[in-house]
């Protein structure tokens, strides 16, 4: 490979036809409601896209994933779909997703877009059909409804509690205005969950599918994609846990999660993305063991699933090791390449939690929807998180993740360094369902969707020419792209030499360990001589022999200092 991409990687990068482009992308995350806002409403948009395409391009990734853009009643940030085949007013039009496409395109970058199929919104025309059409009607087989228990129907069907809090069941009132049945959400209320049993939710997504395709997105982030098809017989009532996976079967038999007959989903749809030239990519949001990604990561299925063991895991040497080998194994099982990230809309950006005072168990617990209050009291109060560190070792996490063979997902924002933002969001200002339905037990995940911060000075740092949907704290000011943008040794300098080299030097699909000079260190290689060091320990370490090609902090007298990653030329 190298000497092709190494000679010319734009054109690599711009040939839009190349089927296996998706095996080692760089793909950058945008929350569109938080990137950049054209119209100055506070509200990111996709013309604010548009505008920053020579940025995206400037930074040198393969491909923009976006969140959902799709009209919304944001209870659930845009997981909550009203309408899956158009753009939200609030943020643009199918018109200026067509020209934010072709901008993209130019630019050499590729669009994956996000597809909710587990839920729509209790907005959507199907589910309003559903409520007004009554019981037993068509309408309502679309979606997942009972009767209650107790004499009149009052009590829920069963005892489980929704991902975001409270019963994972709510009541409707009948079209003639009786307290009537209850539907499933694994979410929001808001968000009730479709039957997948139902031909005609398949026609939909399909429908969906094409829609997308036929508009040009070269592939699909399937949300939630290991939940779609469930079994809720009243034998499983008496599982507490069921929802939140901490029971997770691994025989394909949980009532929720990962269901073997989900597959049969998913082998419809790559027949549809195989239609097109070259084939639209997937690559599945699925919280599965780690063994039963495989399936998902099929080219029957998906063609790719996320593997969340980095952004889950310590900052230490093994568990980085034992990681990296077992997914570099699955992915060798499913024929597809793997995928590393540290953040996501979901997460605390990962330049706060390797910061916390603890370096220890960073569980889900502590990670996932939380942020806040857990965090917190687990890791000390937000003054308390040592952002130097923090930052530090996240800039030494991800350069050692852009030397992985596999893709690589990037979060909005991570290039520039940013910190999570906690308790200077102030409960009113608050939008996240997590914090709403747990109050007090978790501040929920808008820490991360604050939005970007484009220039030191002026109304929200450039976001936009009005305000901002979330509140930006004044130390964004420091963090802003303008002012990195003039300095070499800044965050997003440094993404920006990482990601170019990654261009250059990435190969075939390899790595190999090397020796290294302790524990706390780890050493691979790739084909064509490309090396990468990461010192996990406390003290500086000797570098092998080689041409240093970067470094995550600066050498110390020669030596690697703690904390720091550094690629090689040998
Ligand atoms: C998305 C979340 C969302 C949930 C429900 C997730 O996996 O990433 O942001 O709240 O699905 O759609």
């Amino acid at each position: 490979m190298t000497s092709m991409l190494a000679a010319d990687s734009s054109v690599a990068r711009n040939d839009l036809d190349d089927a296996l482009w998706w095996r080692q992308a760089s793909v950058y995350q945008i929350y569109p409601r938080s990137f950049a806002d054209a119209n100055g409403d506070g509200i990111g948009d996709l013309k604010g896209v548009t505008s920053r395409v020579p940025y995206l391009k400037a930074l040198g990734i393969d491909a923009v994933w976006l969140s959902p853009f799709y009209p919304s009643a944001l209870a659930d940030g845009g997981y909550d779909v009203d309408d899956y085949r158009d753009v939200d007013p609030k943020i643009g039009t199918l018109e200026d997703f067509d020209e934010m496409t072709a901008a993209l395109h130019q630019a050499g970058i590729k669009v994956i877009v996000d597809i909710v199929p587990n839920h729509s919104s209790d907005r959507h025309t199907w589910f309003l059909e559903a409520v007004a059409a009554g019981r037993g009607s068509a309408a309502r087989e679309r979606y997942i409804f009972r009767d209650g228990k107790g004499e009149h129907g009052e009590l829920p069907p069963n005892n489980w509690t929704a991902i975001f809090g409270g019963s994972s069941w709510q009541r409707i009132t009948e079209p003639d205005g009786t307290p009537g049945q209850w539907y499933f959400h694994l979410f929001a209320p808001e968000q009730p969950d479709f039957n997948w049993k139902n031909p005609e939710v398949h026609a939909d997504f399909e429908t969906t599918l094409r829609f997308w395709s036929d508009r040009g997105v070269d592939g699909f982030r399937i949300d939630v994609a290991h939940g779609l098809t469930k079994n809720l017989d009243p034998a499983f009532d008496h599982l507490k846990s069921v929802l939140s996976g901490q029971d997770l079967f691994e025989d394909g038999q949980h009532p929720i999660w990962d269901r073997d007959e989900v597959h049969d989903i998913y082998a419809e749809w790559r027949k549809i993305f195989n239609e097109y030239t070259p084939p639209r990519i997937a690559v599945a949001e699925a919280w599965v063991e780690p063994h039963r990604r495989a399936r998902y990561a099929s080219s029957e299925g998906l063609g790719q699933s996320f593997n969340f063991d980095l952004l889950q895991a310590d900052f230490r040497a093994a568990d980085f090791r034992k990681i990296i080998g077992d997914n570099l194994a699955f992915a060798a099982d499913s024929g597809a390449s793997t995928t590393w990230v540290f953040s996501n809309h979901d997460v605390v950006r990962h330049a706060t939690r390797y910061g916390l005072q603890r370096t220890g168990a960073q569980d889900e617990a502590q990670i996932m929807n939380v942020g806040g209050k857990q965090w917190l009291l687990d890791g000390g109060r937000q003054d308390e998180v040592d952002t130097e560190l923090g930052l530090r070792r996240a800039k030494a996490a991800t350069q050692l993740m852009l030397a992985l063979p596999g893709s690589a997902y990037l979060y909005q924002g991570e290039e520039l360094g940013l910190q999570e933002v906690g308790e200077e969001i102030a409960d009113e200002h608050r939008q996240d369902p997590a914090f709403f339905r747990n109050k007090g037990v978790e501040i929920g995940r808008d820490g991360c969707r604050v939005p970007l911060p484009w220039e030191s000075q002026g109304s929200s740092y450039g976001f936009g020419a009005g305000g901002s949907h979330l509140p930006q704290p004044q130390w964004f000011s420091r963090y802003a792209v303008d002012a990195q943008e003039q300095d070499p040794a800044s965050t997003l300098s440094f993404y920006r030499r990482a990601m170019a080299l990654r261009h250059e030097l990435q190969s075939a699909e390899e790595l190999a360990w090397e020796a290294s000079p302790n524990e706390h260190v780890l050493h691979f290689s790739r084909p064509g001589g490309w090396h990468s060091i990461t010192n996990f320990g406390t003290t500086p370490v000797a570098l092998p022999e080689g041409e240093l090609l970067l470094a995550s902090a600066p050498l110390e007298d020669g030596l690697l200092p703690a904390n720091a990653t550094a690629w090689l030329r040998a």
